[in-house]
């Protein structure tokens, strides 16, 4: 059997010596970097008899360190089930008798709720405080849950609803007499960062209250990043050659607390509302947590589509494991349930303690978690330099796929994490979908095993590698690195760039080893004699393969650049940055002099791209070649929108206004607020009003973003 939660064996073993008393005052400090991560299984200090103050002590500054990482830096060093499995530990150990004075009270079992508040926001107050939640992660935790509450009230006929546990971040949105007011996150409790821009660019949710409303309403709910979304956000970030965002929880904390609106309306956020904080003047607000989920409807919110109900310890527990079941077709990351007793009254009798309702529990998912062999570390070269390091690992299948690498990230992730070669270590999958490597499973481990010295040199071209002071990663800076090289030209071959079918990695490592190219302007030089018995490229087929690398000449000008692998600039920016420059020969080295530093390129990442010689040398030499980019103007007068007028109502389901404006204008076609008879189309979202019914009423076309889509690429 797998240990899905380790942490409970490690209680058990659990034993303090003098010796490790040191390292773990050592440790408790804020700013260590050595063994620190806590994952359960990670080799902690074995231990004799029982200080068990030093070890509270120690626990209590490590899960503030924790809980800075991620509520305040979104940059957690540990998953969600080794932090839980330290507070687990602490809670125990609050309650063991040798701590009595720091002990709680059988309802009472909850310790802080950090605090996630990250300065350069507005404090506010919370009308109401937000609390945190009692977590079960066994059945049996749950049931004695039930079985308290059933106590308590004398009754064993309660109604009961149990709903998705949203893995985002907490929020609390005001409206005053029926008007968006304000959106704070949940700070420490009583006071959050305001977050009201940000949360404002939420597509679906509305600015007011149609109706039924109270004077002044606190509704409470989760902002998180549904699956999709980070899914989209992911491939721009590969696009841009920037590291992926690992986790959509750390992404949507990330990004509620950008101070930069419009980017976060591009990253799309989603709501959800779940609760209520204060509620005050008439109507009456809901007496039973399913009205309040109507009543959330009836305002149109985004609310919970997905909850159960249930009567019974049996029947909960069904509806639980039903959730479970169903989590990943939900669409949006969950890491449990939350139990809820549906009647007000009943809420209201049980009451809540310092910083959790007693009428609530949440039932925390196990991780899907696996062990297995850690075979060896390997570095991967990315185009832009940066050195992943990446876990080669005995296959294991996790969630129904199979895996074998997992990305390490970076140097420090390695150290932290103490992972040696050999190890076997535990595996997840984060969110649900990328797999990271938790921690060695110290019980298993042998002298036989090796600490991962970090290279000094790239594993493609043996060159220095670099990592700067305050940067989390290393780079090759050698940019004629074969590594490097390879991904760029299989970069620019790609067909979101210049689309050369038929050049794939195998004929771009030989022509690259083969040295017959070192740049993208290379290809252009290649006759088929040079890919006779290159890679998988068959004699009959070179032809036709200097025939796609000729055609790539005229590729559009946003691929283009985009296929340049300029650091930073994915699909989007490549485009902004066509549409500015319209072609490419502004970029040529008779315009050095003009490109070094003028205003509108500042802190951009053109600035850096234009402040290296090499660069104006590979431009010139395209333009040499014959490459010559279509321009916006040629796209926009031959765009399958060329010369039509289009208007766009609602929220997109994926793309944001200003998005698809960009696409239709990059088609040819001019986007205009108002419908009139003028108006060739109209783009519908979600909630769109007024406009879509005049577009009936006047016979215009009406298409919906799928259908927008596919009129681009026609
Ligand atoms: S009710 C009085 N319902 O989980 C506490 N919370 O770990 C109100 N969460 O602070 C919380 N989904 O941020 C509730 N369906 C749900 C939830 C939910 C996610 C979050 C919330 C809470 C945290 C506790």
């Amino acid at each position: 059997m797998l240990p899905t939660r380790p942490r409970i064996t490690w209680l058990k073993n659990f034993r303090v010596t003098a010796a490790a008393l040191g390292l773990v005052v050592a440790l408790a400090g804020p700013a260590h970097a050595q063994n620190s991560n806590a994952v359960p299984n990670s080799p902690t200090p074995k231990q004799e008899s029982a200080p068990a103050n030093a070890r509270l002590i120690w626990l209590r500054a490590e899960i503030a360190r924790h809980d800075e990482l991620y509520f305040k830096k979104n940059a957690p060093e540990i998953s969600d089930a080794a932090y839980d499995s330290l507070k687990q530990e602490l809670r125990q150990l609050e309650q063991a008798p040798a701590n009595e004075s720091s002990s709680v009270s059988e309802l009472k079992s909850v310790p802080s709720v950090g605090d996630d508040r990250s300065g350069g926001f507005t404090s506010t107050v919370h009308r109401q405080p937000m609390l945190s939640l009692e977590k079960a992660y066994t059945e049996a935790e749950l049931r004695a849950f039930i079985q308290r509450v059933e106590r308590h009230t004398g009754s064993s006929k309660l109604n009961w609803v149990i709903e998705p546990k949203f893995d985002g971040l907490a929020i609390s949105v005001t409206y005053e007499n029926g008007r968006l007011v304000r959106a704070v996150t949940r700070g420490d409790g009583l006071q959050g960062d305001d977050v009201t821009e940000n949360v404002s660019t939420i597509p679906g949710l509305p600015p007011t209250l149609p109706n039924g409303y109270p004077p002044v309403v606190e509704l409470r709910g989760e902002v998180y990043i549904d699956y999709a979304t980070f899914a989209r956000l992911n491939v721009e970030r590969e696009e841009a050659g920037d590291p992926p965002f690992t986790q959509p929880r750390n992404l949507a904390a990330g990004t509620l607390k950008l101070h930069d609106s419009r980017e976060v309306a591009r990253r799309h956020l989603s709501i959800v509302f779940y609760g209520l904080g204060a509620w005050e003047g008439s109507p009456a607000k809901p007496t039973t947590q399913q009205a309040l989920h109507a009543l959330v409807r009836d305002w149109h919110l985004p609310g919970v589509d997905s909850f159960k109900t249930a009567h019974t310890p049996e029947e909960i527990w069904a509806a639980v494991t039903r959730l479970e079941r169903q989590r990943a077709r939900l669409g949006f990351p969950t890491d449990g349930v939350v139990v809820k007793a549906d009647d007000c009254a009943v809420q209201e009798a049980l009451g809540v303690s310092a910083e959790a309702p007693r009428w609530a529990i949440a039932y925390k998912f196990p991780p899907e978690r696996v062990s297995t062999r850690l075979r060896a570390i390997t570095l991967q070269v990315g185009r832009t330099g940066i050195i992943t390091p990446v876990a080669e690992l005995d296959a294991v299948v996790i969630g129904g796929t199979k895996i074998e690498r997992a990305s390490l990230y970076n140097a420090d992730a390695i150290t932290r994490r103490d992972l040696r070669i050999g190890d076997w270590v535990y595996v997840e999958k984060a969110g649900e979908i990328i797999p990271v490597v938790v921690g060695p499973d110290a019980s298993m481990r042998t002298s036989a095993v090796t600490p991962f010295e970090f290279p000094l040199r790239c594993p493609a071209c043996e060159g220095k590698l670099v990592r700067n002071e305050g940067e989390a990663t290393t780079r090759c800076v050698n940019r004629e690195c074969p590594g490097q090289v390879k991904r760029r030209i299989e970069h620019y071959a790609s067909p979101e760039a210049a689309g050369i079918k038929g050049l794939g990695p195998v004929a771009i490592a030989a022509l690259v080893d083969g040295r017959k190219v070192k740049t993208i302007a290379d290809l252009y030089r290649l006759r088929s004699d040079d890919l006779v018995n290159i890679g998988d490229v068959a004699e009959s087929v070179a032809g036709q393969l200097i025939e796609q690398i000729e055609q790539s000449k005229k590729t559009r000008l946003p691929r283009l650049i985009y296929g340049l692998s300029i650091p930073g600039v994915g699909r989007a920016a490549a485009k902004e940055w066509a549409a500015s420059f319209s072609h490419l020969a502004p970029w040529s080295a008779a315009n050095r002099t003009a490109l070094s530093n003028p205003d509108s390129l500042r802190s951009t990442p053109l600035e850096a791209f234009f402040s290296q010689q090499h660069n104006f040398m590979l431009i010139d030499d395209l333009l040499s070649l014959g490459v010559s980019p279509k321009t916006e103007e040629a796209l926009q007068a031959s765009g399958p929108l060329s010369g039509k007028t289009v208007v766009i109502t609602g929220a997109l389901p994926s793309w944001t206004r200003a998005e698809a404006k960009q696409h239709i204008e990059a088609a040819g076609g001019r986007v205009t607020e108002a419908v009139s008879r003028r108006t060739h189309l109209v783009v519908t979202g979600e909630g769109a009003g007024a406009k879509l019914a005049e577009a009936r009423s006047l016979g215009i076309e009406i298409l919906d973003e799928a259908e927008l889509r596919k009129r681009l690429t026609q």
